[in-house]
Parts: C-alpha cells; sequence; structure tokens
C-alpha cells in the first residue's frame, strides 16, 4: 500500500489534514445539538447547571474514548455552556513547566482549560500540574543557585477538561484528580443516522433516509467517520448522479472506498486476515500483528481493536489476540482453514 493511500485511509477515527475547518464547522455548539451519549450528556447537564448556580468553575472532567468519538466537541461545548472562554492545548504541546505556568496564569476564573492527549504529558509538566488543578496554584521558583526562592502563585479557579484515547495510558496520581471521568461508546447505528441527517442539512446535501443509513451503518461507530463518509459519498453523487444520495449511490461510493458492510476498512481486513492466515486465528501478540501490517502499535491498539473486539470479532486473551468465528465469516473463511493449510 502507498504511503498516500495509508494517509487518505476513509475510516480512520482522526482528523485528516483537509477537513479541519469541516469538521469545526458540523461540531455541535450545545448539549442539546449533541447527539447520543445519553448518561453522560444527562450528567454533564446537572453538573454544569450546578456549578453555574454556585457560581463555581465545573468539576474537572476526563474523556476517554477512541478518535473521533466527540471528546474535543464535549470540552467546547463544556465552556459553551458554562458561558467562559476554552484554552486548547495538547499533552505534548506543552513542553516544560515554564509553558504549563504561562498556560494556567492566563486563564479566568471558572475558564476551561483542554488538554487533549493527556496521557501524553511530559512527567515534570504532569507533576506540576497536580497542584494547579488540586488546589489552584504553582509553585514558581525564582532566580537560581543559592537565591533561588520558591512561592505559589495563586491560580484563578478553573476546569481542567482531559481527553485520551485509553485511562490506562494514565498515571494513576493523574486519573485520581479528575472528579468526573466519562468513557465515551461507539454510536448506534441510529444515532449515527441523526448526525449524518443533521450533517447534510447543514452543507445543503439532498438525501435519502436509507442512503443516510447505509453510511451510518458503515461508520465503525464513530461520528467524524460518518462526517467523512458523507462527504466523499457526495462526491460520488455529484458526479456520477444529479447530487442527490440515495441507497444505490450510497452503496456504490462506499464500495469504491472499500468500505465493506461492516464498516471495516482495507487495514481492519487486513489485521483479521493476518492473524487467521499468519498466525492460525491467534493467539497473537500484538507487537507481532503490528510489524506485520506495519502499523504502529498504539494505532492498532487505540483505532482499530476497540471496535473490532467490541463488535465480537477478535478478542484478547492474556497470550494474545484470537480472531473469532465471526471474523472467519465475514472473511469468508472456515475456521481450521489455517490448520489445515499447515498440513501442507
Ligand atoms: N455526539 C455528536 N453529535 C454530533 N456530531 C458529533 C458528535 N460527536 C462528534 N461529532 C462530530 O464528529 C467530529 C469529531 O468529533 P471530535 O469531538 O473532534 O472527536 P474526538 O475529539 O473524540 O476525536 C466533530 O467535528 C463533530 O462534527
Ligand atoms: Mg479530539
Amino acid at each position: 500500500m502507498s504511503e498516500f493511500v495509508e494517509h487518505a485511509r476513509v475510516v480512520d477515527g482522526g482528523v485528516a489534514p483537509d477537513e479541519k475547518g469541516f469538521d469545526i464547522a458540523l461540531r455541535p455548539l450545545s448539549l442539546r445539538e449533541y447527539v447520543g451519549q445519553k448518561k453522560h450528556v444527562d450528567n454533564l447537564r446537572v453538573f454544569i447547571e450546578a456549578a453555574r448556580r454556585r457560581g463555581e468553575p465545573l468539576d474537572h472532567v476526563l474523556f476517554c474514548g477512541p478518535p473521533g468519538l466527540g471528546k474535543t466537541t464535549l470540552a467546547n461545548i463544556i465552556a459553551e455552556e458554562m458561558n467562559v472562554t476554552i484554552h486548547t492545548t495538547s499533552g505534548p504541546a506543552i513542553e516544560h513547566k515554564g509553558a504549563l505556568a504561562a498556560l494556567l496564569s492566563k486563564l479566568e476564573p471558572r475558564d476551561v482549560l483542554f488538554i487533549d492527549e493527556i496521557h501524553r504529558l511530559n512527567p515534570i509538566v504532569e507533576e506540576n500540574l497536580y497542584p494547579a488543578i488540586e488546589d489552584f496554584e504553582i509553585d514558581i521558583i525564582a532566580g537560581d543557585g543559592p537565591h533561588a526562592s520558591s512561592y505559589k502563585l495563586p491560580l484563578s479557579p478553573f476546569t481542567l477538561v482531559g481527553a485520551t484515547t485509553r485511562t490506562g495510558l494514565l498515571t494513576s496520581p493523574l486519573l485520581s484528580r479528575f472528579g468526573v471521568n466519562m468513557r465515551l461508546e461507539y454510536y448506534p447505528p441510529e444515532e449515527l443516522m441523526q448526525i449524518v441527517v443533521r450533517s447534510a442539512g447543514l452543507l445543503n446535501i439532498p438525501m435519502d433516509e436509507d442512503g443516510a443509513m447505509e453510511m451510518a451503518r458503515r461508520s465503525r461507530g464513530t461520528p467524524r467517520i460518518a462526517n467523512r463518509l458523507l462527504r466523499r459519498v457526495r462526491d460520488f453523487a455529484e458526479v456520477e448522479g444529479d447530487g442527490h444520495i440515495t441507497k444505490a449511490i450510497a452503496c456504490f461510493a462506499l464500495e469504491r472506498l472499500e468500505v465493506d458492510n461492516a464498516g471495516f476498512d482495507q487495514m481492519d481486513r487486513r489485521i483479521l486476515l493476518t492473524i487467521i492466515e499468519k498466525f492460525d486465528g491467534g493467539p497473537v501478540g500484538i507487537e507481532t500483528i503490528a510489524a506485520a501490517v506495519s502499523e504502529p502499535r498504539d494505532t492498532i491498539e487505540d483505532v482499530y481493536e476497540p471496535f473490532l473486539m467490541q463488535n465480537g470479532f477478535l478478542q484478547r486473551t492474556p497470550r494474545g489476540r484470537i480472531a473469532t468465528r465471526l471474523a472467519y465469516e465475514h472473511l469468508g473463511l472456515r475456521p481450521g482453514q489455517g490448520e489445515q493449510r499447515r498440513l501442507f
């Protein structure tokens, strides 16, 4: 597979470079517009209302879940609903504690500091963050050598919103400092359909309901992918049809994009095929799979595995990953096929 194709994957939950503006245009701005994740949304509504009545910042919130499920969206909605400013950064972007202090001292009372990929904070920065989120103060060291002195700089009370792909990547001291910890789940097709219909409305794309459902069903449970498929299918509808998205156009386009009826793309299929054909269905270690399909281990664990596991195509065991009967069926293979092959 060429470099270009790898980066142009249609069902990757991450943001492709050409779709930033599109992503922002379709981003819901309030809890009311946010589709799904009902349990979390209902709770957030209560926490936000309570904090507002008390005139306090919202408790620190952690969102975790695979890329494209709406973590950044929720961080922005929190600021919007609290009527405060959001300051957005990411774990790797805060390079040293001076940069952290600069960020923190800019915050106005009740502001939101959003740290994306918070599991990638450098350990020293992370340690300096603790007093900030616990007591709203930071330790500053003035001068150096024998004359250095340390003092505490008070901060405005603020809300830290963190996002991460897996909570397991966070250190436990950091994890324990979040009052609210929400795990976003993959969306069922009906909710993705609502998202596709909403986006098509915003983009003025004429579309049939079953065309929308077809995209929703094949979006790997992920709103960002649903929006991306909509954008690609629109291209096909405009070039190959009259611009109107029907079920037929959607199926045709999705086939051309090599997104199959389970929403898998080439890489999903490659992972399953590798486990089945090269390793007799498993168990096989994650490092071995990563090497065999030439993808970083992190990407496999963050992007591909969760969906394959949740839908019962892949199982994680202490001895490694196993392809399930469903995986064989989906790929049109029989269990034991690998073993039979080994006999020759
Ligand atoms: N619950 C939702 N309802 C409607 N659209 C959503 C929802 N969650 C995500 N989206 C759409 O998907 C895109 C990606 O969401 P984002 O918050 O950037 O995901 P994450 O930060 O988890 O990777 C957003 O631009 C938005 O258009
Ligand atoms: Mg994000």
